[in-house]
């Protein structure tokens, strides 16, 4: 079988690692890649947003699955476009998609079916008025969101009137957000243990994915601006087979059937960001998508067929004795530019990484290229070093991970020293 992967990151790096140990699986071909995908695949530079030229990329290679990394082309319908030419793909259509792209949406459907989440309110554009007349009856801690998709930085949680209409009015007026801040959700502040739960759907039967957890601040100790994503860790201490049960009978189940009854059937990775609350499980978000970095940390836990997984999902009918949870515990920590969140520079060359020397690390690579036979950096999350054991000792992931990681340099590295700390 031939693969194409859209997507750059460690997500897709760590998906086509994961798809090559198929057998099944002749040719991998992403787009477009980073240093680390072309040691797998061939990279090969396609116009997303031209769904024409991707269809016809797979149509001349003989694609026989593609696997659509992040949320924008899923949005943006690539899904129904390849299907409708009679393309196998793994990711939802674009009115499924929409419970990422649009939280007005997803909060919508949540309230509808019943399924635990913070109360909240939503304001378009013309109801700015509504929106700051709202805060001032609200409690604080409050959280504010742009209803559409903002790179994942489009949550703003404030503590005070004041900061609230700023970040509304930056939203709304200022249009920090673009379009995206056009409509915002206001909404309840939650307090508990987050959590990461990836359900494999083909729209009526899922499985799940081993629960990680992600570290979203850019400092240590969760602190400072939130980011794509400083590390993850997989399995978590405190998520029972009573909380699975929990989070499968309240959210996943109800979720996909609300969907369904919508005509909005959801085939791909529905991402469950939930947070475990003294009243119960809650969801914080959903996304349509694998989560970057809970993937990089998830997938080395699977045994068995990960192509199969997402083949027969793709056709339909999920294969649900695919791949199972191996017992073991893995770690991720990211590597990413000086500066980043914010501006960072990119082109240094990255030293190193033939030092790694432990069996159970692996290098994946995400904001990365290879220019002249050197690795460079070339984003603002450049590297996840993963460190995976077949026994549950996150402590050991930790301590191998980070003694890898050290030997990697490149000019104004920053990688958080506290991945893995609530474990
Ligand atoms: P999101 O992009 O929706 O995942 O939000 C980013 C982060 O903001 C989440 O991982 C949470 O840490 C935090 N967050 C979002 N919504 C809430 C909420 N209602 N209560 C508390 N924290 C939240
Ligand atoms: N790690 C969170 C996300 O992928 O959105």
């Amino acid at each position: 079988m031939n693969v194409l992967i859209i997507g750059s990151g460690g997500r897709e790096h760590a998906l086509i690692i994961k798809i090559a140990e198929s057998k099944k699986v002749n040719q991998i071909f992403i787009s477009p890649g980073n240093a680390g995908t072309l040691q797998i695949g061939e990279n090969v530079n396609l116009n997303i947003t031209s769904h024409s030229e991707v269809i016809e990329f797979c149509k001349n290679n003989l694609i026989d699955l593609v696997v659509i990394g992040p949320e924008v082309p899923l949005v943006d319908g690539l899904s129904e476009s390849l299907r409708e030419n009679n393309i196998l793909v793994f990711g939802p259509n674009m009115l499924a998609a929409e419970i990422e792209g649009n939280k007005k949406f997803s909060k919508e459907l949540m309230d509808e079916n019943n399924i635990p989440t913070a109360s909240f309110k939503s304001f378009s554009k013309s109801q700015f008025n509504e929106a700051i007349e709202f805060l001032e009856s609200g409690s604080f801690p409050i959280v504010i969101k742009a209803s559409g998709l903002a790179a994942g930085k489009g949550v703003i949680i404030t503590e005070n009137i004041l900061d609230a209409k700023g970040a509304v009015s930056s939203m709304m007026l200022d249009s920090i957000f673009g379009e995206s801040g056009n409509t915002i959700v206001i909404e309840e502040f939650l307090e508990g243990e987050e959590l990461s739960v990836f359900a494999i759907t083909d729209g009526d039967d899922y499985i799940l994915l081993p629960a990680s957890q992600d570290h979203k601040r850019i400092g240590e100790g969760d602190t400072g601006k939130n980011t794509g994503g400083m590390g993850a860790y997989a399995p978590l201490n405190f998520v029972t087979d009573e909380l699975i049960n929990e989070i499968e009978k309240n959210v996943v189940v109800p979720t996909l059937k609300g969907l369904k009854d919508k005509n909005r059937k959801f085939n791909g990775c529905l991402f469950c960001g939930l947070i475990n609350t003294k009243e119960g499980i809650k969801v914080i978000e959903f996304n349509c998508r694998f989560g970057d970095p809970e993937t990089q940390t998830v997938l080395p836990l699977l045994d068995g067929d990960f192509f199969e997984l997402l083949y027969s999902t793709a056709k339909g009918k999920i294969n649900k004795d695919a791949v199972k949870y191996n017992g073991g515990s893995s770690i991720c920590v990211v590597t990413v530019s000086g500066g980043y969140p914010d501006k960072y520079e990119k082109g240094f060359e990255i030293t190193g990484l033939e030092n790694i020397d432990d069996e159970s690390t692996k290098v994946i690579h995400a904001g990365t290229i290879l220019k002249n036979g050197k690795v460079i950096t070339n984003g603002g999350r450049v590297l996840n070093a993963v460190t995976t054991l077949s026994k549950n000792s996150l402590s050991d992931c930790k301590s191998i991970c980070y003694n890898q990681i050290s030997k990697v340099k490149y000019k104004d590295i920053y990688f958080r020293n506290d991945i893995g700390f609530k474990a």
